[in-house]
């Protein structure tokens, strides 16, 4: 590493960098994005280039984990250039993990190329295994294309872990069903309790909140299971069910804030820094890499006064029969 590490206020290392490279989307989950979203002008993006600069950068500075998320990542116009370009990055072993968050709309396309260039694990949004509620909830996704992207996937040698978002009255009733269905393929699951993030004009998030401890305990009822310490970087806390030897993981900014071992910042596709997922604050990252194409100095210095001010964490909560600590921003806005 040419520099010191990033350390925020709380003695957090950041380490782990999660970057959204388009905020577009070929799906619209109702609890992601409005039906009519407003799209970025292209000239407003980072290109490629300075998307691979800003990685390397964080890269010289200890990140030693890259999440490339959206909007959609794979619908980035020749976003295999980018993953190409940082993948040298594993190659030297400055960074131990690139990886995905994607909707598996188009893993068939771009599966056997993203794990010939040293990916070994993406993460794939999938709420619902029934295709009219498939439909529903993502408006415009059909589940048969994300069913072929996830074989895709699985034929690559890719691991993959499902993300579900715990939906009361959506999917509670087919959390047996995931739970076997993942078994049976071989993939890795984790639940998300519901943030209140965006407009959420036509969402109710209180209707909609499953705590997962109650999930837990609903699985508890079928599966004998035990706590790892196992951790793959991110937020999740994962058990093992003892029966099928299946791992499963369990998502909590509500029921158990994990802010305290937070190792993450993000990077939205116009370059802003967003140091808390749940809080405003945000340093723009554009400005100095635009204005000093070679000097990536100006870039650091304002990446490293940001990181001074990362807060100690979200202020989500539902304990209040309200919802308090909502964002106006969408979740596409910074890939989750
Ligand atoms: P791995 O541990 O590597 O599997 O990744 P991850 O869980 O960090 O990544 P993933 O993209 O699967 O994240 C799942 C979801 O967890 C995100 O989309 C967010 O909704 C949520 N999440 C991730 N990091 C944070 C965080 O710092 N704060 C909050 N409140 N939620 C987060
Ligand atoms: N609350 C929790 N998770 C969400 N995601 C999107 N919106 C929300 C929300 N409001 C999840 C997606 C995907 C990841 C990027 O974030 O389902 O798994
Ligand atoms: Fe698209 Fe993912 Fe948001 Fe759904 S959750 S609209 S797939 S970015």
């Amino acid at each position: 590493m040419e520099h010191a590490p990033l350390i925020d206020p709380f003695a957090r290392p950041i380490s782990y960098l999660r970057m959204s490279v388009t905020d577009r989307c070929d799906f619209r989950c109702t609890y992601c994005m409005a039906e009519h979203m407003q799209f970025l002008p292209k000239k407003e993006l980072l290109t490629l280039e300075e998307l691979d600069r800003l990685a390397s950068a964080f890269i010289g500075l200890g990140v030693r984990k890259l999440r490339v998320t959206g909007g959609e990542p794979l619908v980035r116009r020749d976003i295999m250039t980018f993953f190409r370009s940082v993948s040298r990055h594993l190659d030297t072993g400055a960074l131990e993990e690139l990886t995905l968050t994607t909707n598996g709309s188009q893993l068939a396309r771009f599966a056997p190329d993203l794990a010939a260039l040293g990916m070994r694990r993406i993460n794939v949004s999938l709420d619902t295994l029934n295709p009219e509620k498939f439909a529903k909830i993502t408006r415009w996704g059909r589940l048969e294309q994300v069913m072929q992207g996830l074989q895709a996937a699985k034929a690559a040698g890719l691991r993959v872990k499902i993300n579900s978002v715990a939906l009361k009255g959506f999917n509670e009733d087919e959390l047996f069903d995931l739970i076997h269905w993942c078994g049976e393929e071989g993939f890795d699951l984790t639940f998300i309790e519901v943030m209140p993030m965006g407009d959420l004009g036509e969402e109710d998030r209180l209707d909609q909140y499953w705590a997962l401890d109650d999930m837990r305990a609903r699985i508890a009822t079928r599966h004998p299971m035990v706590d790892l310490a196992e951790r793959t970087g991110g937020p999740a806390r994962y058990v093992k069910l003892t029966d099928t030897g299946q791992k499963i993981g369990f998502i909590t900014p509500l029921t158990h804030n994990f802010c305290e071992s937070c190792n993450r910042v993000r990077v939205t596709c116009t370059g802003e820094l967003f140091m808390c997922l749940g809080q405003e604050d945000n340093a723009d990252l554009r400005a100095p890499i635009r204005m000093a194409p070679d000097d990536d100095g100006p870039l650091i210095d304002t990446i490293r006064a940001a990181i001074l001010r990362k807060p100690k964490g979200h202020d989500f909560d539902y304990s209040r029969q309200s919802i308090a600590g909502q964002m106006t921003r969408h979740m596409s806005h910074t890939g989750g």
